[in-house]
């Protein structure tokens, strides 16, 4: 149930494994994932504290390599990946000991992060403001174009048999199926009590290079603004950059906030982004649990959770289709533990 990256990451896996898939989505590959960035970053999305995820998100990025060729090649279309890894960068000396945190946090745990100086940064990034106070280079954090991804599950689907349905679904024992795996982001708390997540809005914004346009980044910049988070992730034809993070039901309305705020951290970073032509703004809804950990397993005979994945669905993608099918063959897969949907949840 639902036709968004984890959903039909998990149909693709199922069906390869010669399970007869439905996937029932009024709107496919239409909410969060359309919406997103693309990170896959658990290294520079990563905090103290939050080990936990960096633990589920690092086994799922080791999976990304393998996952993308045989989704390419199945489909016979782009993954959408690219492995030129992230940048994270500070404006002023809070921002530069936010960044000093990480490092150190990385540094403990044995990943890779390597600290850049202001002129080896402007030789390498000649297009990042010359006010930067610090960055940190994270090679292991990749990114993906989302829509790109999008449409390669879906052909590969295709492909592999998985039929769509557009119907609504209300209720979970409503489709005739020896197993449902309920994957509809924040929708899914609708459809089972253990779905124990809430919407976090976030707006994004698509910006295509116009001729004349200095060369964009050719990897993901994270900027630390005063405090402020943004980031900017390459594209074919230009940047996208995000995200605003706040509750507010599920309102996926754009404010004019929330574009003027990521305009204006976005062009301290990277000053020519003001050259770019907006194409679009978008507010999508991460599916945000208490722990910020996703809740995937099995929760009674017929259903499997794949859900909660909050600012980390892409990301989690070839973990979460292997967990999956991993349970619906009866034998769980003890990396995903972790995510077990039967955890207390505070
Ligand atoms: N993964 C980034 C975001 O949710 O904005």
């Amino acid at each position: 149930m639902g036709a968004g990256v984890i959903g039909l990451s998990a149909a693709w896996r199922a069906a390869g494994a010669g399970w007869t898939v439905t996937v029932h989505d009024p709107a496919p590959a239409r909410g969060a994932s359309w919406v997103a960035g693309g990170m896959l970053a658990p290294l520079t999305e990563g905090w103290p504290g939050e080990e936990g995820p960096l633990e589920l998100g690092t086994a799922s990025l080791e999976r990304w390599p393998g996952f993308a060729a045989r989704l390419s090649a199945a489909a016979g279309l782009p993954s959408g990946l690219r492995t030129r890894g992230t940048l994270v960068v500070a404006v002023d000396s809070a921002d530069a000991g936010e960044l000093r945190v990480l490092a150190g946090w990385l540094a403990e745990r044995g990943r890779r992060a390597e600290s850049v100086g202001r002129r080896e940064l402007s030789r390498r990034e000649p297009s990042l403001s010359r006010s930067i106070r610090g960055a940190l280079h994270v090679p292991g954090d990749l990114s993906v174009d989302n829509r790109a991804l999008l449409a390669a599950l879906r052909a590969a689907c295709v492909s592999a048999g998985v039929r769509f349905a557009a119907e609504r679904v209300d209720d979970l024992t409503a489709p005739a199926a020896d197993q449902v795996v309920l994957a509809a982001g924040v929708g899914s708390a609708a459809l089972h009590p253990l779905a124990r997540v809430h919407p976090v809005k976030g707006e994004i914004l698509r910006l295509r290079e116009r001729p004349g346009t200095l060369p964009r980044p050719g990897l993901t910049v994270r900027g630390v603004v005063h405090g402020r988070h943004v980031y900017l992730v390459p594209r074919d034809d230009g940047l996208v950059v995000g995200a605003t993070q706040y509750e507010a039901g599920h309102d996926t309305r754009v404010t004019v906030g929330g574009v003027r705020d990521l305009i204006a951290d976005a062009e301290t970073v990277l000053p020519s982004v003001a050259e770019y032509e907006l194409d679009s703004a978008q507010a999508g809804l991460r599916p945000m649990t208490a722990d910020n950990l996703p809740l995937i397993g099995r929760v009674d005979s017929g259903t499997v959770l794949a859900t909660g994945h909050g600012r980390n669905g892409l990301l989690l993608a070839p973990l979460t289709a292997d967990a999956v099918l991993a349970e619906l063959e009866g034998e769980p897969l003890p990396v995903a533990a972790s995510a077990d949907p039967g955890r207390v949840l505070w």
